[in-house]
């Protein structure tokens, strides 16, 4: 009986008591008027009771606001900056006003502190993004600075090596070039929620992704593998970077005569799009990491190539941007294979996540 009257919302509970009580008093009067009749008798029975009523009434409602008083001091914490601090529920049931304002201040607060914790996670990984844009573009500077001032000292002693130099010169402009452009790319890609969608066929950019590969690389055996006629909702720009970015990869780590399978097939209701080559592979504990931003398995190698570790960053972002899930298998002297799964037309982008 206590307890459902603890579930009671509280102008009710104190509604019923101070009702009760003053029907005490009453009773009480009533029973002194018709027991004694002394006047005297009936004033101080209806006096005491209203006592009764006032003391008992008081610390009724003290108590009944003590679950508040203990709200107010918790949101004077989370004022401070304890964000951890929730209101405790459980003294209070969640039917009565107290109970229910504890729970929806502290789904507020749960949902203010995720907010936080996202916005603080990104504001990290920006500063670290920035951070390693401008280390990345720090070494071509440097190195154009050193022959811009070689060549004004006039350090280079004849034609060959002042060509030379150019040549150097250009070839780090180039890597800026890249650099800058898969940049923009990355930063256009967190600037979207989701990309601008329509059916696309995928197989027909496989194809001309694949000629092109095989125009620069023609010592390359290239083993396409392509169903005719899949179609996905896609960006065709940004499916065709994609591909660029994974068969780039095979022509930037792999020797050329290393084969490369391009294989285009619907599974179920979505696309498959592999990608899949016979060169050195990746060592196990670098497989991890490359979907990060900057990240080379190799650096020296790679970024003597003129990689700045972002290809792959930009695959991942451009299926998650597809709706669709990518993986890397490697592992030395294996080969690689990437897989990236883009949902079919038919299916909402977002549900395939
Ligand atoms: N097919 C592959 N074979 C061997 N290693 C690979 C292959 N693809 C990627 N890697 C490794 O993964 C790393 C990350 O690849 P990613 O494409 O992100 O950067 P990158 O190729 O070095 O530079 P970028 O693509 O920006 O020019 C590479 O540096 C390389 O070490
Ligand atoms: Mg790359």
């Amino acid at each position: 009986m206590l307890n459902r009257i603890r579930r009671w919302p509280l102008r009710t509970r104190l509604g019923t008591l101070v009702t009760a009580l003053c029907a005490c008093a009453m009773a009480a009067t009533a029973f002194a008027w018709v027991v004694s009749g002394d006047a005297a008798v009936i004033v101080t029975v209806e006096l005491a009771g209203l006592t009764g009523v006032a003391v008992i009434s008081t610390a009724v409602v003290r108590r009944e606001l003590r679950p508040l008083e203990r709200a107010a001091d918790t949101a004077d914490a989370i004022a401070a900056g304890e964000f951890g601090q929730r209101l405790t529920v459980a003294a209070t049931a969640p039917t009565t006003e107290v109970g229910r304002l504890a729970e929806a201040l502290n789904r507020m607060l749960d949902q203010i502190q995720t907010a936080l914790s996202a916005r603080e996670r990104s504001e990290e990984r920006m500063r670290q993004f920035v951070a390693d844009a401008s280390h990345e573009l720090r070494t071509p500077l440097q190195s154009l600075r050193g022959y811009a001032e070689l060549y004004k000292r006039g350090a280079l002693p004849d034609t060959a090596a002042v060509d030379e130099a150019v040549d150097r010169m250009l070839s780090e402009i180039h890597r800026m070039t890249r650099l800058v452009e898969s940049l923009l790319t990355l930063a256009r890609f967190d600037e979207e929620d989701e990309a601008d969608l329509e059916p696309v066929d995928l197989s027909r950019i496989a194809r001309d992704s694949c000629r092109d590969a095989a125009a620069v690389e023609p010592e390359r055996p290239f083993r396409p593998d392509i169903e005719a006629g899949v179609v996905v909702l896609g960006d065709e720009a940004q499916l065709r970077s994609l591909l660029a970015n994974l068969l780039g990869n095979v022509r930037m780590h792999t020797p050329s005569g290393a084969p490369c399978h391009v294989e285009v097939r619907t599974t179920g209701d979505e696309a498959l799009l592999r990608v899949e080559d016979e060169g050195p592979g990746i060592p196990g504990d670098a497989v991890a990491h490359v979907f990060d931003r900057f990240y080379r398995a190799d650096k020296g190698r790679s970024r003597a190539r003129g990689g700045s570790g972002l290809g792959l960053a930009i695959v991942a972002a451009v299926s998650e941007l597809h709706g669709g899930r990518i993986s890397l298998d490697s592992a030395p002297g294996r080969g690689t294979r990437v897989d990236v799964i883009l949902p079919l037309p038919h299916r909402p982008a977002r549900e395939a996540v």
